[in-house]
Parts: structure tokens; sequence; C-alpha cells
């Protein structure tokens, strides 16, 4: 059976853990080659060296535009072009209405949504026409989660630039569609139990809340959330743009 992806180029940021490190070898496993991005050198290198020849890691920060024009430089200059695009990086630091710092509104903003737009229209002149955009939004988009409404009200963003830069880019035949993870069991999941659940046992306190709301009963592996990004990417989803897929246990559906 053909490759979903074969002979394509595909630009992931926030590569080398978590979904965006399940993604890449997802799409590699279907014929891509990927450009994976983060700001940690040590962790990219590792990320590359497991996922393979078929994988590019280039260092960057999202926040900072003129890291994003070298990574689509570094993409030019091996004379690829871009299928895909996964917006994938971003990070999150959890305060609850009263205590949010200028620090941390700048951060999340920087990466979480100027990184976003930037990554993106900074492809645009490498993406192919018929390319697919893919953003990583969140269920915090759509519903409450206390600590976390910096974070979940830029999510809503993300899901919004969704639907527009689809309708902006329906004349190039490029679709935009974002996913929805609910909680998801990688490195950044520990990070939030920590902010949320602070002391010790965390990460098992965290895991039990999300347990006792998901009709699931678990968290989605970071697999699950890049199957529902391969399906975005590919000509699977050829008829699908503006559209959000949720990957979350059914915490947003039932
Ligand atoms: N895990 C969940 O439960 C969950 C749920 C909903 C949505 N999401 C979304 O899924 C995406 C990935 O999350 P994850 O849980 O897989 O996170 P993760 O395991 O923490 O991985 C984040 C990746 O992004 C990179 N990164 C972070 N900040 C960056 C920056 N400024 N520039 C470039 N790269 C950066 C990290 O590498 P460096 O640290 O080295 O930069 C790492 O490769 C995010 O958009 C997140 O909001 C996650």
């Amino acid at each position: 059976m053909a490759l979903l992806l074969e002979g394509r180029t595909a630009v992931i940021t926030g590569g080398s853990t978590g979904i965006g490190f399940a993604t890449a070898k997802r799409f590699i496993d279907e014929g891509a080659h990927v450009f994976i991005t983060g700001r940690r050198q040590a962790e990219l290198e590792t990320a590359v060296k497991e996922l393979g020849d078929n994988a590019t890691g280039v260092q960057g920060d999202v926040s900072d535009p003129e890291d994003v024009d070298r990574l689509y430089a570094a993409v030019a200059a091996s004379g690829r072009r871009v299928d895909v695009v996964f917006a994938n990086a971003a990070i999150l630091e959890a305060a609850p209405l009263g205590e949010i710092t200028e620090e941390q509104l700048d951060d999340q903003l920087g990466v979480d949504f100027k990184g976003v737009v930037f990554t993106v229209q900074k492809a645009l002149p490498l993406l192919n026409d018929g390319g697919s955009i893919i953003l990583n939004a969140s269920t915090t988009a759509a519903r409450a989660a206390d600590g976390i409404s910096v974070y979940g009200g830029i999510k809503a963003a993300i899901r919004s630039f969704a639907r527009t830069w689809a309708s902006e880019l329906r004349d190039r035949k490029i679709r935009v569609n974002s996913v929805s993870p609910g909680a998801t069991d990688t490195p950044g999941i520990a990070v939030l139990a920590s902010m949320l659940f602070p002391g010790p046992n965390a990460e098992e306190q965290f895991e039990n809340y999300q347990r006792s709301i998901v009709p699931m009963g678990r968290y989605g592996t970071p697999e699950e959330v890049a199957n529902a990004a391969l399906f975005l990417a590919s000509d699977l989803s050829s008829f699908t743009t503006g559209a959000d897929i949720p990957v979350d246990g059914g915490i947003n559906q039932i």
C-alpha cells in the first residue's frame, strides 16, 4: 500500500519531545522528511538520532521571528519545499486570575500565540499549493480549566486562526485545521501537574483528577494525537478545512 506522506516535507515546531516527536515519527513512517525544532540543542539532537535520516533538527525558539526565519532558510537550503506545517510548540504557565504576572502573560503570548502566527506566516512562501497546515490547540480552548486561563484563552485564538486562515488560503488549496488534545501523557503534562498540585505526588494527583473527569478514564497518548495530525496532513482529509479534531477521551464531547 502507498505511504500516506511519500515524498512530502513536513515542518514540526517543538518536535523533540511529546506530541511533536510522536508526530514526527508517524510522518516519517508514512514516507515524509520532517524538520523538527526545539530550544534545547541536546534534546533536539537526541530526537533526530532516534528519528533517523529522514529527520532534520533546527534549533530555535518560535517566539523569536529571526529563529523562525532560520528554520525556513534551513528548509530552503536543503532544496525542499514544504507540504505540511504542524505548529505544535507551546508552553504553559499556571496561575489563577489574581496571580497572573506580566512575565507569564508575555512568555505564553510570545511562544503560543506569536510563535504560531509566524510559524505559519513565514512558511507561506515555501509552502506548496495544496499543502496542509495543522495547529495544535487544546480542549482548554472550549472548556474551563482552572489555573490556566491564559493558556486556554490563547488556545481559543488558535482554534479561531484555523477558521480564518483556512478561508484566506482557500485559493491556494491549502487546508488549515487544528487538533485539540485533552490531557496527553507527555513531559509537558508533568510540568502542568506540578503547577496545579504543588507538593508531593503531583503527577499521581493530577492523573487521578483526569481519570475522574475524562469519560474514557485515562490520559491520551502522544501517538493518538499524532494519528489525528497524520489524517489532517494527508490526502485522507482532502475535504476537511477550518475544522478541529478533538483527541480528548470525550471530555469536551459527552
Ligand atoms: N500534553 C497535553 O496534555 C496537551 C494537551 C492539549 C494540548 N497540548 C498541546 O500540544 C503541544 C505539545 O505539547 P506536549 O505536551 O507534547 O509538550 P512537551 O512534551 O513539553 O513538548 C513541547 C515541545 O515544544 C518545544 N518547545 C517549547 N517551547 C518552544 C519554543 N519557544 N520554541 C521552539 N520549541 C519549543 C519543546 O522543546 P524545548 O523545550 O527544547 O524548546 C518540546 O520539543 C502544545 O501545543 C500543547 O499546548 C498538549
